[in-house]
């Protein structure tokens, strides 16, 4: 599509034709195109006014919160750009995310907190949430109890959500915009249901270092430098020490190959598949 726009305009702009005049042979080339109304309308631009841009073209979201078309689940993004998302699960912890932050905070790196409902319940919890916030991080939801979501019935499931959903918003006045089932266990139906009840995407991951495994802090970095691409996504857990450990090393390595760190939002937006 933007091949075809960027071969029409010069020809419109010249004045051989007017708005509706489109030669056969380029009507021809460009096929079902021409069906598009968006298309067709944004042809139709007076000699002098400013086109539109192709960000206006892109479909509209009819989920809350999300002013263009998401997808239900995400591994990773298609970008130009090299911008990657690094996401924290399962806490917070009283001593590791702390100290995380304070690494992040060092470096002016935003990550997503996918925090469990339960740890947000502990005394240092919503303190340690509301710094997240306070240091431009974003929060995501990763349920209540960390149980095992494609086991659970729909109302289970909605219960889970939201029960973690109202939590994080209580304490930090913003609500959470995405999930990550724990395990990366869900069901498509499960999908579905949160985007159309919850306006959330399902964030999975192009990179699992496997930390949890506790495969020593050099391991860890080495995976995810390895691992990473434009557009990714790091699966790693701020529960675990030598997953902090770990960071300082990861975190340089990221930005010497010259990674700009967005959260998860971000990322999502910044999401060129579907523009061509
Ligand atoms: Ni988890």
């Amino acid at each position: 599509m933007k091949r075809f726009f960027t071969l029409l305009m010069p020809v419109l702009a010249s004045g051989f034709l007017t708005s509706c005049q489109v030669p056969s042979s380029v009507s021809r080339d460009a096929g079902p195109v021409l069906n598009d109304s968006s298309m067709t309308a944004s042809i139709r631009i007076p000699v002098g006014l400013k086109a539109p841009t192709w960000d206006s073209l892109k479909p509209k979201s009819d989920i809350p919160g999300w002013d263009r078309k998401i997808d239900h689940t995400y591994f990773s993004i298609q970008t130009s750009q090299k911008v990657i998302a690094i996401t924290f699960d399962d806490g917070p912890h009283g001593v590791n995310t702390p100290r995380l932050l304070d690494m992040l905070k060092k470096r002016d790196i935003k990550a997503t907190f996918y925090v469990v409902g339960n740890m947000v319940k502990n005394s240092y919890g919503p303190g340690l949430l509301r710094r997240m916030v306070a240091e431009g991080h974003e929060i995501g939801n990763h349920t209540v109890t960390h149980g095992t979501l494609s086991k659970m019935s729909e109302d289970g499931l909605r219960k889970e959500l939201r029960e973690a959903h109202n939590m994080i918003a209580e304490v930090t006045g913003v609500e959470p915009r995405s999930m990550r089932p724990p395990g990366g266990a869900i069901k498509n139906e499960q999908k579905k249901l949160m985007l159309k009840e919850f306006g959330y995407p399902t964030i999975l991951w192009s990179v699992d270092p496997e930390d949890w495994k506790r495969p020593g802090a050099s391991v860890v970095t080495s995976r995810l430098l390895n691992g990473a691409a434009p557009g990714g996504i790091l699966l790693v857990h701020d529960l675990h020490a030598p997953t902090v450990d770990a960071m300082p090393a990861t975190l340089d390595g990221l930005l010497a190959k010259g990674y700009k760190f967005v959260t998860v939002t971000e990322l999502i937006n910044m999401d060129e598949s579907g523009s061509e």
